[in-house]
């Protein structure tokens, strides 16, 4: 009986050239370490968390108002009957960690990143996935709004060095914990008397998270919602001054930006700057997003200290890259490529390919090939610079044809010198 992935999942293949994107798993190497190498640049270093992390923990950091919570985690019992969850984000994983080791004590500022699979139960629309992953950097330690812009930045130049244009960056400011709770209670002051009208999601989210109504796509809340209370209105001085800042950073580093005041984004935890990036080629969808949570590393049981960061989703940027026909940089293919002709020529090659690999240099062997044309033939397709060639006359003679897969050029070399000749 075959068994099928699971729904809204997909599976990432090698030599996948002629696949969707998503599925390459070269195109993939290519991304995370387009973003491993960006995060070195700008001083970030790498942190691993569990793909499970404590229900609580998302409870508590994620918000159980959040419709992440509410509909989408995936929530199990273990044998030994512990509560746990897949993480449906890297956020709160990470500033678990954090705490556990109290990496406060080691740096005043604690910059980390990370990459990896998160888990939300989706139903399928285009661009969601039951298993997505994201690169996410958080940021510790500091309200400066230069390292918000720094945290932008980052996100900018990691789109640029893939490639992807058409972007647009979606940034607003939700202000400290108590401007917030003041616009919550004008939002929802002014929905009250607008709610039977409104959608059952919106009605639901009145009461668990007035905030994300901003968010609702319904056909019936969009009206009302153009004349909704905006955020920018209840901003306190101290979160103002810092968004002003923030604008400024990106002014002069040349990072264009549009204000959003309803960008709210699904999260408990953000406190005054927000940002999304948006791509044209994928729709109202979010290639990736972030913003400031000065409340949540305490919120954790660690120390009063405020943090930022984001997540960008790989799998919409692998997408949009295809949208865009943004290519590949070239795979290389092998140095060699063993053909040996015979069963002697096949057990002489196994020793002679180790001291080509143990060289530095890359090769295979036709472990299934009989006939030197099919071995060619498959020479090619692994895109061989070299075909190593052996039947009996060149191990009588300790020699090897070396065939030159472009110019189709052969010539008689001696196994000793096989790496060296390889290596020029
Ligand atoms: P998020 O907006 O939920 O934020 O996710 C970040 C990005 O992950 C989204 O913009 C989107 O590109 C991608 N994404 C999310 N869900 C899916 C899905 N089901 N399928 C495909 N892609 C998806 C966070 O997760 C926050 N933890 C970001 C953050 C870090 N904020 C502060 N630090």
């Amino acid at each position: 009986m075959k068994i099928a992935p699971p729904k809204y999942t997909y599976d990432i293949l090698p030599h996948a050239e002629k696949r969707p994107a998503l599925q390459d798993s070269a195109r993939w190497q290519w991304v995370e370490s387009t973003f491993r190498e960006l995060c070195r640049r700008y001083g970030y270093g790498e942190i691993r968390t569990p793909i499970f992390e404590s229900t609580d923990l998302f409870h508590r950091a994620v918000g159980d108002g959040s419709d992440i919570v509410a509909k989408e985690t995936y929530d199990f019992t273990t044998r030994g009957n512990d509560r746990l969850t897949l993480r449906p984000e890297g956020t709160a994983g990470v500033i678990r960690a954090f705490v556990s080791h109290r990496l406060d004590l080691e740096r005043t500022v604690n910059k980390l990143f990370y990459i990896g699979p998160n888990f939300r139960y989706e139903r399928g629309q285009t661009g969601r996935y039951r298993q997505h992953h994201q690169a996410g950097v958080e940021a510790l330690g500091s309200d400066d709004p230069a390292l918000d812009a720094e945290v932008i930045a980052l996100a900018v130049s990691f789109y640029a060095a893939l490639g992807l244009t058409g972007l647009t960056v979606k940034i607003n400011s939700v202000g400290t914990v108590a401007s917030r709770a003041d616009y919550v209670k004008a939002l929802r002051a002014w929905a009250e008397p607008l709610l039977p009208q409104m959608s059952a999601d919106n009605q639901r989210r009145y009461e668990t998270n007035a905030l994300r109504m901003l968010d609702s796509k319904e056909p019936e809340d969009l009206p009302f919602l153009a004349d909704a209370p905006l955020l920018p209105d209840f901003l306190d001085d101290e979160s103002k001054t810092h968004f002003d800042a923030l604008k400024n950073y990106l002014d002069a580093l040349n990072i264009s930006y549009v204000v959003d005041p309803m960008l709210v984004r699904g999260f408990d935890y953000y406190t005054k700057t927000t940002f999304e990036v948006h791509s044209a080629v994928l729709g109202d969808k979010a290639l990736g997003g972030g913003g400031r949570y000065n409340g949540l590393v305490e919120e954790l049981g660690g120390p009063r200290m405020p943090g930022i960061g984001f997540g960008l989703g790989l799998d919409r940027i692998l997408l949009a890259l295809q949208e865009t026909g943004v290519a590949l940089p070239e795979v290389p293919g092998l140095d060699a490529y063993f053909c040996p002709l015979g069963a002697s020529a096949r057990a002489a090659s196994v020793p002679l390919l180790a001291q080509v690999r143990a060289a530095g240099l890359s090769g295979d062997l036709a472990y299934s090939g009989k006939k030197l044309g099919q071995m060619l033939e498959a020479a090619d397709e692994r895109k061989a610079r070299f075909a190593v060639i052996l039947g009996d006359s060149e191990l009588e003679s300790n020699t090897v044809q070396l065939r030159d897969m472009k110019t189709k050029e052969q010539i008689s070399v001696q196994q000793s010198e096989l790496s060296a000749r390889l290596s020029e």
